[in-house]
């Protein structure tokens, strides 16, 4: 049994290399625009992209729900989830102007650790078939289509 959390995938080599210039925080109730506005700007999709909903997501395991800023700029996203038995990670984005600077990757593996520490064993990334950029980078972070297991999805309300 592992006692530290080891992350793999496109994180490793980067230890250490981390953008100074960028910090990560939880997400707050006065992030939501920003939130809003760093989504249409920058990920495609999303069934649920509206305030109301963002509010409800932010009453529990707020700290799952990660932001990564360039000074009072938000470039980055990604909402982790545990429900005792599974994790999940829901749109992920980064602002256009900023990719390729290991942001997503800093922001995935701090939602990994925290998963890790709250006792999480698998974790289902939501990756958008829209996105070009999505499969490449789950790969690239160790991520695999599941073998055994293919999502189904109903909707309980109408969705945006
Ligand atoms: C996918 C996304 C979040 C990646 O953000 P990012 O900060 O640029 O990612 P990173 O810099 O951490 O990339 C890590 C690795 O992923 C892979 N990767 C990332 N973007 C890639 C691209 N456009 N093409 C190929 N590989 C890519 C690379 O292996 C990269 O490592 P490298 O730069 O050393 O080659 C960003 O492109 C984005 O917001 N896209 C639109 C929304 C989206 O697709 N979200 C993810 C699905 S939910």
């Amino acid at each position: 049994m592992t006692t530290d959390y080891t992350p793999t995938g496109a994180w490793v080599g980067r230890e250490g290399r981390a953008d100074v210039a960028i910090s990560y925080r939880a997400c707050r109730p006065e992030d939501i625009e920003r939130v809003l506005e760093l989504w249409r700007n920058g990920a495609p999709g999303g069934s649920t992209n509206n305030a109301a909903a963002l509010e409800t997501r932010l009453v529990r395991d707020r700290e799952l729900f990660l932001l990564a800023w360039e000074g009072d700029a938000l470039v980055g996203c990604l909402i982790g989830a545990w429900d005792g038995w599974r994790s999940n990670m829901y749109r992920l984005a980064v602002h256009p102007d900023y990719r390729r600077r290991g942001i997503a990757s800093e922001l995935v593996r701090r939602v990994e650790e925290m998963l890790w520490k709250l006792g999480a064993s698998r974790i289902y990334a939501l990756a958008l078939l829209d996105s070009p950029e999505a499969g490449p980078f789950w790969t690239a972070l160790g991520y695999a289509p599941d073998s055994d297991i293919d999502p189904l999805v109903k909707n309980l309300r109408p969705v945006d």
